[in-house]
């Protein structure tokens, strides 16, 4: 059974996927319990009538026994100017999730998609004391795609002639977008662009979520889409790359640490962390990020 504790915009859309592609039983858990039943009422239409699958909405944690997975999108309110503003409600909110998970389904796997990102998969994977690859953040796969899109749109070439567009770090302003392995048609990008250049697609990444609000939208479809591939490579045993954030131990020259690095998920269901060469200048944007992110999490100790 996959279960998504927040059933408001993303975690409906993920709940969309799951159940149009007929991956598993779904449990939608909201703490307004109306909004879980109404959303599972609407998007039960969505399972092929050839499935043996179905979804249900309720409020009651203690229905989380049995999730194989966990999906983590709630949130206490919507952020306007960062992803930290609640902050310490998002932490109070998330050690409380953990507890439930914890009590009723200890074996799950969790993706958590609620923000600020870093900080709340850190916090889930203490409170729970679940494996630390069993606690994954997904972001930094979203901020990829945001990524090679921005990059698409500067060159005006198709997506499929981009390859290896990478973010990592936090998903915050101190992502870290990896130009030195891209290429463009088969040609290195760093031989396509100067420093200008680059600055200003890393504030288009960065930036991404502003130019939504500034819409009068908010991100929902890609993050359901990406969350989906990984629910999807678990059931369906599908080996997948992407960046994710992990607690680290030791990876990367960082401890204690949540934050966005290159993982593979493998058809045996096993995560493991891959090493990949950064430049000097990439690894000094990576310790500023995942320092970034600890000041979060200490002034959230303190
Ligand atoms: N990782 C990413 O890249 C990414 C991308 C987009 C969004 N996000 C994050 O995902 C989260 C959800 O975004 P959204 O747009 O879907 O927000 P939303 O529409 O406001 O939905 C949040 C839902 O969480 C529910 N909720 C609050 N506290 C809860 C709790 N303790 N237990 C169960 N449900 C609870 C709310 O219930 P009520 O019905 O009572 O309000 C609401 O339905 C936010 O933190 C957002 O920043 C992350």
């Amino acid at each position: 059974m996959i279960s998504i504790i927040g059933s408001g915009r993303v975690g409906a859309d993920i709940a969309f996927l799951c159940a149009a592609n007929a991956l598993d039983d779904i449990l939608l858990i909201n703490r307004t319990k109306d909004k879980a039943i109404g959303e599972s009422l609407d998007i039960a239409n969505s399972i092929p009538s050839d499935s043996k699958f179905s979804i249900r909405g309720t409020d009651d944690f203690s229905k989380l026994s049995g999730s194989n997975i966990v999906i983590v999108s709630a949130s206490v309110s919507i952020y306007q100017k960062y992803r930290t503003e609640h902050l310490f409600s998002q932490v109070n909110m998330i050690k409380n999730i953990a507890k439930k998970v914890k009590q009723y389904c200890p074996t799950a796997i969790v993706l958590i998609i609620s923000n600020p990102l870093d900080v709340l998969t850190y916090f889930f994977q203490k409170e729970s004391q679940l494996d630390r690859f069993k606690v994954i953040g997904i972001a930094s796969s979203l901020d990829s795609s945001r990524f090679h899109y921005v990059l698409s749109e500067k060159f005006n070439v198709p997506l499929h002639s981009i390859s290896n567009p990478t973010v990592i770090g936090e998903h915050g302003d101190s992502m870290v977008l990896l130009f030195s392995n891209i290429k463009v048609n088969n040609v290195p990008i760093l031989s396509k662009i100067n420093e200008n250049e680059m600055e200003s697609i890393v504030n288009n990444v960065k930036n991404y979520w502003k130019v939504l609000r500034m819409y009068n939208t908010r991100s929902r479809y890609g993050i359901a889409k990406r969350t989906f591939d990984v629910i999807d490579s678990f059931i369906n045993s599908k080996d997948l790359e992407i960046s994710a954030s992990v607690v680290l131990d030791g990876e990367y020259g960082e401890n204690d640490v949540s934050i966005g690095v290159p993982v593979k998920i493998s058809k045996n269901g096993s995560i493991e962390i891959q090493k990949i060469t950064l430049t000097p200048k990439e690894s000094e944007l990576l310790k500023k990020s995942s320092n970034q992110i600890r000041n979060f999490i200490k002034s959230v100790k303190s």
